[in-house]
């Protein structure tokens, strides 16, 4: 007769085995929570095509912040609607913007948190583009000058993070160049290293009103079927002085976001982006799938493929549903 010696399963008899032998974990301190601020007050409104996800007033936006901290979630990043737009999107450096009074109202409200701002153009120009449009080419180094106007301002509101997410040649570069010229030598950059010019940004560019109002962005984003390029581009930044390297988006990408964790031996960061999030919530709203259950195992997958940081829409409901298992 056949003896069966060889039983994996012994590993997963009882909750306390397979809990001993677990290789990955998801804690509510790996996520990084988006925020979208727009002028005005006591405005909470949500984005039709990101169920749960709302527009806030920089009130609100302190509030949401609270919540996080409360739930263990260290990090928000903050993304913007301005009050006005012009060609060069001059409205990205005002500090009377809702990302510069979001960023120093959170500080102020919650000090330890660790904030993080977006920076990008394509919100705050006219065209929708992420630079400087010299006929309808975005120009790489021009677009850099406004970058570090960008993120400087961040910064000054007090920021603790920037994260470029333009995808100019030489950003990081420009920006730490900036940063230390005007002292804040200890503002991180978290670059957007490796993005793809994806369709999964679709309710993002709705939610952020950043869709180009011609062409597309992939003369700058990089190609969905280019991975070695995405080992360069991380090397470049890396070079230039990112201090976190990105990953964007994460689900169709999980091969690359290996690849760059075997890489280098700096903190990979991955953007679980909007059209991630609204595929699971309509199927969710469907009754097709177990949303807290699908949502845990995404972002398990992201922290096994070697995320550290994951920024996610899905923060606090997660971070509710990690405290549930405890
Ligand atoms: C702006 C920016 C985008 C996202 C983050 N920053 C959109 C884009 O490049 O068009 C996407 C985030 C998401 O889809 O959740 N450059
Ligand atoms: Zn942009």
């Amino acid at each position: 007769m056949y003896t069966q010696k060889l039983r994996p399963r012994r590993m997963r008899i009882s909750p306390a085995m397979r809990a001993m032998v677990r290789e990955t974990t998801l804690s509510a301190k790996d996520f990084v929570y988006p925020l979208f601020v727009v002028p005005g007050e006591n405005i909470k409104e949500e984005i039709p095509s990101m169920p749960n996800c709302y527009h806030l007033s920089v009130d609100n936006a302190v509030k949401a912040a609270q919540e996080c901290w409360e739930l263990g979630i260290p990090s928000v990043e903050v993304f913007g609607l301005p009050e006005y737009k012009d060609e060069d999107g001059s409205s990205a450096w005002d500090m009377t913007s809702p990302v510069q009074r979001a960023i120093k109202a959170i500080k102020e409200a919650v000090p330890e948190m660790m904030v993080v701002g977006d920076v990008c153009l394509c919100q705050y120009t006219s065209h929708g583009h992420c630079g400087h449009l010299e006929d309808h080419y975005v120009d790489n180094d021009k677009t850099l000058k406004l970058l570090q106007k960008v993120a400087v301002s961040q910064a000054k509101a007090g920021a603790d993070i920037v994260a470029p997410s333009d995808m100019m040649d030489g950003r990081v570069a420009a920006i730490r160049e900036a940063l230390d010229e005007a002292g804040y030598v200890n503002v991180s950059i978290m670059s957007y290293a490796v993005k793809y010019a994806s369709g999964y940004y679709g309710p993002f560019r709705d939610a952020a009103d950043s869709a180009p109002s011609f062409g597309d962005r992939r003369q700058y984003q990089m190609d969905p079927a280019n991975a070695h390029e995405a080992i360069k581009e991380v090397d470049l930044d890396i070079a230039e002085g990112a201090d976190i390297i990105m990953v964007k988006p994460a689900l169709a990408y999980l091969d690359v976001v290996r690849q760059v964790r075997d890489h280098i031996h700096h903190p990979v960061a991955v953007y679980n982006v909007s059209g991630e999030y609204a595929m699971v919530k309509a199927a969710a709203a469907n009754g097709w799938i177990d949303e807290k259950r699908i949502v845990l195992e995404t972002l398990m997958g992201m922290k096994r493929a070697g995320a550290d940081i994951i920024i996610t829409y899905h923060a606090i409901d997660a971070a509710k549903w990690l405290k549930e298992e405890e």
